[in-house]
């Protein structure tokens, strides 16, 4: 029997969450991410300014998600309490979503320079006004993203305290601190103590994937797990996770699933575009993303940077009709 849990009064079916990633979970790769199993998938982050200032690109973000085909928690980031307030009515009137999340993680200047993601761990008094005022605006379950702290792990006890007096209803906790960035091994066990004092649900993330999920279970007992930079390329994950649960053997990545999964990426990207030629350019990110396990990922990099249009990934993926003839060595993981 798959394993469920619950934020508020919502069941997610299993515990294998889609994590946010700007530029890259978009509705389709949110709704790909559905079709092979996730419970829940998260937007990219959406700039609350933005949307208060009139940003229609931003808006077409909240509109999308009105096409989602499952649970999905609507991530704002921002600083300011005027402009969050403005964009959660207008994500209350234009997005279909379960949970509204708050970004507490972005370690990007850009964002740090609006005094918002990590930057809002350095003062846990504002974070509390910030946090129960958007708990209070909002008519959605608010659940919250972090890192660890900004400088030290320790620091996860306070926010979680912090965030859990505001009324956030879960949090997804990445294993670093904003001045780790995305490097070095994850903190599992602060994780671990942040879960031991949480009344909330807490959802682990960080370098998680079918080959350490059971010690993250094990050594965090965390209520879901989060997936990001696995699920690039490989929306299949949701599925091994649920295998891996079941006992089953995950299914080996052959060059024509991986060649199938692109191809109803780029159908999905296609349908859902706002404006074919920026997907395009989104897709030379995500493209060669399909094959990198492969010992032939090189040529296909190759190939797949130039395309100028969606087309013509189609075009270059139906072109390789024997993906020996690439050369290369076969050390990948994968089977051809
Ligand atoms: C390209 C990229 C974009 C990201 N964008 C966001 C974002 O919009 N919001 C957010 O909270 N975290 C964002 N993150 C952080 C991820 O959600 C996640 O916490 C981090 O990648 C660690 O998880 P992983 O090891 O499973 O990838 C991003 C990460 C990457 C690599």
């Amino acid at each position: 029997m798959i394993k469920e849990f619950k934020i508020d009064s919502v069941t997610l079916k299993n515990r294998y969450v889609e994590g946010p990633m700007a530029g890259f979970t978009d509705l389709a790769m949110r709704t790909l991410a559905f079709e092979h199993g996730a419970s829940l998938a998260y937007t990219e982050m959406i700039s609350a300014n933005a949307l208060a200032y009139g940003s229609s690109e931003t808006l077409d973000m909240v509109k999308d998600t009105q096409k989602d085909i499952g649970p999905v928690a609507l991530q704002l980031f921002g600083s300011e309490i005027p402009n969050i307030k403005k964009a959660i009515a207008i994500v209350e009137t234009y997005g279909k979503y379960t949970f509204l999340d708050f970004n507490l993680g972005c370690p990007v200047p850009k964002v740090m320079k609006q005094n918002a993601g990590s930057h809002l761990l350095k003062d846990l008094d504002y974070l509390y006004t910030l946090m129960k005022t958007i708990v209070e605006t909002s008519h959605h379950p608010v659940i919250a993203k972090t890192r660890l702290g900004f400088s030290n792990p320790e620091d996860i006890v306070n926010i979680v305290k912090t965030l859990e007096a505001a009324g956030v209803k879960a949090i997804a906790i990445h294993g670093r601190t904003r001045d780790e960035f995305y490097l070095g091994k994850p903190h599992y066990d602060s994780i671990a103590k942040a879960k031991e004092i949480a009344t909330v649900p807490i959802i682990a993330n960080g370098n998680i994937d079918v080959s350490n999920v059971d010690k993250v279970f094990a050594k965090v007992k965390p209520d879901a797990v989060m997936i990001c930079r696995k699920a690039l390329g490989h929306p299949t994950i949701f599925t091994d996770l649920l295998n891996h649960e079941e006992g089953k053997e995950s299914v080996v990545d052959s060059f024509n699933n991986q060649k199938t999964l692109l191809l109803e990426h780029l159908r999905l990207e296609a349908e859902s575009s706002h404006n074919p030629l920026k997907s395009a350019l989104q897709m030379r990110a995500i493209a060669p993303t399909y094959f990198i396990d492969f010992p032939y990922a090189r040529q296909m990099r190759t190939a797949l940077v130039k395309c100028q249009t969606l087309s013509d990934y189609v075009a270059v993926l139906n072109g390789v009709v024997n993906p020996e003839s690439l050369s290369g060595e076969n050390n990948g993981r994968a089977n051809v």
